[in-house]
């Protein structure tokens, strides 16, 4: 099932989505990089990032959505930006750095995946990957029961969720026979949000996605009210009106 990418859905939560990708990107032991590549650039507004810190690199932002490449092509005109499925791209030359922030947890088997990356990279270069890992939260699992809860539920039934992404000690055990320094660790991060019932206006950027698709227009209404009831009770409003949205994930930097 193909997913619709919506920038401007995306990019509202863009500061709490940015914190991320700059602490991953502040541990990339890379100084003078010739290649750089951002899979799953989206929107292209990390990708700025990468050239703000590689001036001198060629980087390359990867993305599978026209509707985020368009943008990303839009707001950085000198930023090369290539359509191509991540699950079968590969670099045209070894590459200094491979960055991908939020993009990898779409993609299955990461078993080949991640080994797949590093022989992409030329000796001394980084792979450095960051992915939700918060599908155990009510965020998540509320999505699973709300496709259970209505008429919508036989048209859900072949949704595939974000897959869960694995413990950190299996990323350990996939990379460190291929690399010769890897950091892994995870964040926790206390994520403040405002309005209303505002963790369903998050995940309608990202995870409830493949759900909405696959609904026609009552479906949907439907689907995301039974989704927004729950998660209204999961996430209640603090007494000063804001939301606390608790968020982990994982870091992983491995040096080839
Ligand atoms: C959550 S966005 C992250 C965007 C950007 N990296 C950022 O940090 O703002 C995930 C991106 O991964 C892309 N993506 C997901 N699966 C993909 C695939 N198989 N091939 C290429 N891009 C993919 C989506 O199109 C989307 O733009």
């Amino acid at each position: 099932m193909t997913t619709t990418w919506n920038p401007s859905q995306y990019l509202k939560f863009a500061d709490h989505r940015l914190r991320p990708a700059l602490d991953l990107l502040a541990r990339v032991p890379v100084d003078e990089p010739a290649a750089v590549f951002d899979l799953g650039c989206g929107a292209g507004n990390v990708t700025k990032l990468l050239v703000e810190r590689w001036p001198k690199a060629r980087v390359t932002g990867v993305d599978s959505a026209m509707p985020m490449l368009e943008k990303a092509r839009l707001a950085a005109p000198r930023i090369a930006f290539i359509h191509a499925d991540l699950a079968a791209w590969a670099a045209p030359a070894p590459a200094s750095v491979i960055y991908s922030n939020a993009a990898l947890h779409w993609l299955d088997d990461h078993a080949a995946l991640f080994p797949r990356l590093m022989g992409q990279l030329a000796p001394g270069g980084a792979l450095a990957v960051q992915m939700p890992r918060n599908h155990g939260a009510p965020s998540h699992t509320l999505m699973a029961e709300a496709a259970e809860a209505g008429p919508w539920r036989a048209k859900l039934a072949n949704v595939r969720p974000i897959r869960p992404v694995h413990e950190p000690a299996e990323y350990f055990r996939m990379l460190a026979p291929l690399a010769a320094r890897l950091d892994i660790w995870e964040s926790e991060f206390l994520q403040v949000l405002e309005g209303e019932n505002p963790v369903v206006e998050w995940t309608k950027g990202t995870g409830l996605r493949p759900y909405l698709d696959a609904l026609d227009d009552a479906g949907k209404k439907g689907f995301l009210a039974a989704y927004a009831e729950r998660i209204a009770k999961a996430y209640p409003p603090e007494a000063d009106g804001r939301t606390l949205f608790p968020f982990r994930r994982i870091f992983i930097v491995a040096v080839r």
